[in-house]
């Protein structure tokens, strides 16, 4: 398609648009010297590394590599199509794009057309054609009335080989293009045979509200397959797409919630009970494309599937997909729904009011993460709780960082250790901790306190008045020891609940980072308790004023006098060293 477009038309384009002035409108930019920075939004982040200079009209990102012009970010910001994001320039600059006759780029749009006079075809069929009445009664006894049917443009395509794909080829269609627009396709004696026959017809709408495929219903439970789809196309991708998700946008000015159901008439059926904020994945398990859509329109996403066994297995897949696209502020839900019902089934059954409130009573993201490994571990043991980390960790480093992020982590550290109070773990190995954030560099004290927030319960390792925590001159001794204090007061309080405390401050901040660390030993294998007496003891060595004496003497240049020598011969604690 790209090669339809003179070079100079785009090269003339993209000298005329800033860069600066196309992201900076979508994704709000800084200043930074000669360029322009922000958090990226093709990957999460909390400090900028996407950067945009208005000289060389290009932007980059220092995490994710992303990079491009004008053109390109709109394809991946808007997921345009080449051509759209050139007209939507275009549009910007002012300028028309040269016509270039007829093929190429046009072939879509070729496309487009005749599935808008197909989609004609259909809806009139269903007010004309001789058998409507079949079409009609079906769509009554599954409850729909024609203004819904209007809503979301229900057809009917008519029984016979080739009805619509005579229409067309009267309207000017090449065979060809029926083909490639996955209406028709050929038979042996190569004439064409209409996708669609006898079926309830589903118009699949884009993101712009343009026709680019059809599902189909049969009108019994017998004939086979049940649903028919188009075929991939050019304009088509199923594994993208989100039936009703056009409706919903055009329908509510402000959407705020989406809800995800597996089927055509789930969408059809709670749009027409007053639920008109509900898409439907066209018989593909949920995918990252379909998560980030829902996420550019929404921040709230309520998935609801079949209670019985192949429901919930598609439910943990959506949960695995959607992990890496849960920044701050965005949220998921799941609702498991009663066995044998589906939500078109219930919502006919209970009505909107009762819908909603189960809606509003979903499943959080956390409830349902950690029910579902608690399923597959026996939390009662130690065993069991050293595999919950286990299988928990690698699914919440998916996450993007940010609270969130801090509370799954936090969350975690709690249900892992529900049943353990009186924990004696097994012979040491090599304990660190791994520090994902690279610019806090590991001290003593900070992986004390790393430790703490891991095992809250280290707390009453220490009494308060321990010499560890009286040297003031170790940076750090301070929130150590607050900590300390905090958790002799509350021994059960969660992490989030002891962050939340420090929320918007500086040594918030830390603990936040801190929190953050990861051991690189499985968790049944770590020696806590001796790594945290260990530092203790460190930090009592170095809270006794001898030794710091001796040290001050050490890092200095010039030689320890006599006087000097003698004094600390006399001192007392330094004896006991
Ligand atoms: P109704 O029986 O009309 O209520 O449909 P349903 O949505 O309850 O059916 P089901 O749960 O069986 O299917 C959910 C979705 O899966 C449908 O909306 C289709 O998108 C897809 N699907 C179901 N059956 C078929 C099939 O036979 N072929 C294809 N390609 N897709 C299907
Ligand atoms: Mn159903």
């Amino acid at each position: 398609m790209a090669g339809r477009i003179p070079q100079e038309f785009l090269d003339q384009l993209l000298s005329r648009v800033d860069l600066v002035e196309v992201i900076n409108t979508r994704v709000p930019l800084r200043r930074a010297g000669h360029d322009f920075m922000a958090c990226c939004p093709f990957h999460a982040e909390k400090t900028p590394s996407f950067s945009v200079s208005p000289r060389k009209q290009f932007y980059h990102c220092f995490g994710c590599g992303a990079h491009g012009n004008a053109i390109g970010f709109l394809i991946a910001y808007e997921r345009l199509e080449f051509l759209d994001a050139v007209e939507e320039l275009a549009r910007l600059a002012g300028l028309e794009i040269p016509k270039t006759g007829s093929g190429g780029g046009d072939a879509s749009r070729a496309l487009l057309e005749w599935l808008a006079c197909a989609d004609r075809f259909f809806r009139q069929q269903l007010r004309e054609h001789p058998t409507r009445q079949h079409a009609v009664n079906y769509l009554r006894q599954r409850g729909l009335t024609g203004q819904i049917a209007g809503v979301f443009g229900i057809g009917y395509a008519p029984p016979g080989w080739d009805s619509l794909s005579r229409i067309l080829r009267e309207s000017g269609a090449q065979p060809e293009e029926i083909v490639n627009a996955g209406l028709a396709s050929r038979d042996e004696q190569n004439r064409l045979r209409d996708r669609f026959r006898d079926r309830i017809i589903f118009p699949i709408r884009d993101r712009r509200g343009r026709i680019i495929a059809f599902g189909g219903r049969a009108l019994d439970d017998v004939a086979t397959p049940k649903y028919l789809n188009s075929p991939e196309t050019s304009l088509f991708h199923k594994g993208s797409e989100l039936y009703g998700l056009y409706e919903a946008r055009t329908r509510i000015r402000r959407l705020q919630r989406l809800v995800v159901v597996e089927g055509y008439m789930d969408v059809v059926a709670l749009a027409q009970h007053g639920i008109s904020y509900a898409v439907a994945t066209l018989g593909t398990a949920t995918s990252a494309e379909h998560i980030e859509r829902l996420f550019r329109v929404v921040n709230d996403l309520v998935f609801c599937f079949d209670g019985d066994r192949a429901g919930r297995t598609a439910g943990w897949r959506a949960l695995e997909t959607a992990l890496p696209f849960l920044r701050d502020g965005r949220q998921i839900s799941f609702l498991f729904l009663p066995d044998g019902e589906d939500p078109d089934s219930l919502v006919r059954r209970e009505g909107q009011a009762v819908f909603e409130q189960r809606l509003e009573q979903a499943t959080s993201l956390a409830d349902y993460l950690f029910a579902e490994l608690r399923t597959r571990v026996d939390p009662d043991t130690l065993a069991g709780r050293a595999r919950l980390a286990e299988l928990a960790r690698p699914l919440l480093e998916k996450l993007p960082e940010g609270h969130f992020r801090d509370l799954m982590v936090a969350r975690l550290r709690q249900e892992a250790q529900l049943i353990n109070t009186r924990l004696r773990l097994p012979t040491p190995v090599s304990v660190r901790l791994s520090d994902n954030n690279a610019q806090l560099t590991r001290t003593p004290l900070r992986k004390a306190i790393a430790l703490l927030l891991y095992r809250p319960e280290l707390a009453q390792q220490v009494a308060l008045d321990d010499p560890a925590l009286q040297d003031s001159r170790e940076p750090g001794v301070r929130l150590l020891a607050n900590l300390l204090t905090i958790l002799h007061a509350h021994p059960t309080l969660t992490i989030a609940a002891l962050l939340e405390r420090y929320r918007n401050t500086r040594e918030g901040a830390i603990l936040e980072r801190l929190a953050q660390w990861r051991l690189e030993t499985p968790e049944d294998e770590y020696q806590f308790e001796k790594e945290f007496a260990d530092i203790l003891n460190y930090l009592r060595r170095r809270a006794d004023p001898a030794k710091q004496w001796l040290e001050t003497l050490l890092q200095r240049r010039t030689p320890i006098s006599r006087e000097e020598r003698k004094a600390f011969r006399n001192f007392d604690r330094f004896k006991k060293v």
